[in-house]
């Protein structure tokens, strides 16, 4: 089979990763793509969704991955579909789960799926107003997509007005039709948990632990992510059993109640209680980055013939193996000052000389290649990817890596998987 992957991050290098593994792959497409991807993939510069429909249709491969959840929004997917194509991927009406976190909200209320209890929010004074009648941590989200930046964790009102102002009054995300979701602090564990369904059927894909801050212990600024560790270790029996009957079933059935198709990933962001008790933070419509990255080294099952069976709506004929004992974490190598000033162009010089296997991967998500050298082209760069028998192994090797990449402009939490 021929398989087109849209994107240019870890995620799309695991991915592509995963699917060239696969004895039904013929070729591997990438749509940008990155320097690292074109070492497995044939890449081709093209963003733009006018370009990727022409040229999806041109090639007419037998499977089409969207990765990022931008494209999913604008209906990228649903647009490949109507012109014949096996997409895996939502289209714009199952996306808005993920890029509107007021739909959310209104989805998980009609299903009585257990989530914070939230107000929306479309002007300044209003939600100024509201926080004023709170006391201590609440949490403001802006409603649309941000890149896993648009979600303020606040210790107090204070930071919270401070939060709308950035949405409201700066306009950070967007210029106009700004609207915020206030919902209540919910302390606890995280963990994200995927499911992959093609609308009727569907089965689990794994879970993993994401660190989100920039600093060591939970400390900074939320990132698109720093590292992650996979199975989530969090996730014991009776736990994936209520969170399966009380958020994955209920999700399922709520958009084959409300008419929404969905071929592709649900990943489910969820926050545990010191009762035992999951709540969903968010909905997220395409694989997690850097979840991916650690769960793909502990995939066993063929992942492109599960990707055409939920595109193809097969995949009651399907099912998922892992390496069950095995463990993976990957850690993520940013240029200093990520998340917010950092500079671009630096050169990361002996990289080629870590050599990938099955247990040990480097995906690369912004990195070019000029005049035969390797450079940063972005705030997140390398995802250190290793599996094992335990998160201590797993550990040990992605550090000793980070330390010897040769890159005085990277920049690393060093506590993933700590204390497992
Ligand atoms: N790691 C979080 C995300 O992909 O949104």
């Amino acid at each position: 089979m021929n398989v087109i992957v849209i994107g240019s991050g870890a995620r799309e290098h695991a991915l592509c990763r995963i699917l060239d593994k696969s004895y039904l792959c013929e070729k591997v497409f990438c749509f940008p793509g990155n320097y690292g991807i074109s070492q497995i993939a044939e890449c081709r510069n093209i963003s733009t969704k006018e370009d990727i429909i022409r040229e999806c249709i041109k090639i007419n491969p037998d499977l089409i991955v969207v990765g990022p959840e931008n494209y999913l929004s604008e209906n990228l997917a649903g647009e490949l579909r109507n012109n014949g194509l096996n997409v895996f991927g939502p289209d714009s009406k199952g996306a808005k789960l993920e890029s509107s976190k007021e739909f959310m909200k209104e989805f998980c209320q009609l299903h009585d799926i257990a989530t914070a209890k939230s107000q929306t929010f479309v002007d300044f004074e209003k939600a100024k107003n509201y926080l004023e009648s709170f006391n201590g941590p609440i949490v403001v989200k802006y409603d649309g997509l941000a890149a896993g930046k648009g979600v303020f964790v606040c210790t107090n009102t204070n930071e919270a007005i401070e939060a709308c102002k950035r949405v409201f009054i700066n306009k950070e995300f967007n210029q106009e039709n700004n609207k915020v979701v206030i919902e209540d602090f919910i302390e606890g564990r995280e963990l994200s948990f995927f499911t992959i369904t093609d609308g009727e059927d569907y089965l689990n894909f794994g879970s993993a632990q994401d660190y989100k801050r920039i600093g060591d212990n939970d400390t900074g600024p939320n990132t698109g992510g720093m590292g992650t560790i996979s199975p989530a270790p969090i996730l014991e029996e009776n736990l994936n059993k209520i969170i399966q009957e009380e958020i994955v079933e209920k999700t399922i059935n709520g958009l084959i109640q409300d008419n929404i198709a969905f071929q592709g990933v649900i990943f489910f962001g969820i926050i545990v209680n010191e009762f035992n008790q999951p709540y969903l933070l968010e909905y997220n419509t395409r694989f997690g980055d850097p979840e991916i990255q650690s769960i793909s080294l502990r995939v066993k099952s063929d992942f492109l013939s599960l990707l055409h069976s939920t595109a193809t709506k097969n995949l009651k004929y399907s099912k998922i193996e892992f390496y069950e004992n095995k463990k993976s974490i990957c850690l993520i190598l940013a240029t200093k000052g990520y998340p917010e000033n950092y500079p671009k162009n630096t050169e990361i010089r002996n990289i080629s000389k870590f050599k990938n296997n099955d247990d040990f991967y480097i995906f690369h998500a912004a990195t070019k290649l000029i005049d035969s050298k390797i450079f940063s082209n972005g705030g997140r760069v390398l995802s250190i990817v290793a599996s094992g028998n335990d998160y201590r192994e797993c550990r040990k090797k992605v550090y000793e890596i980070a330390n010897m990449i040769d890159w005085p402009e990277k920049y690393y939490r060093s506590d993933i998987g700590a204390n497992f």
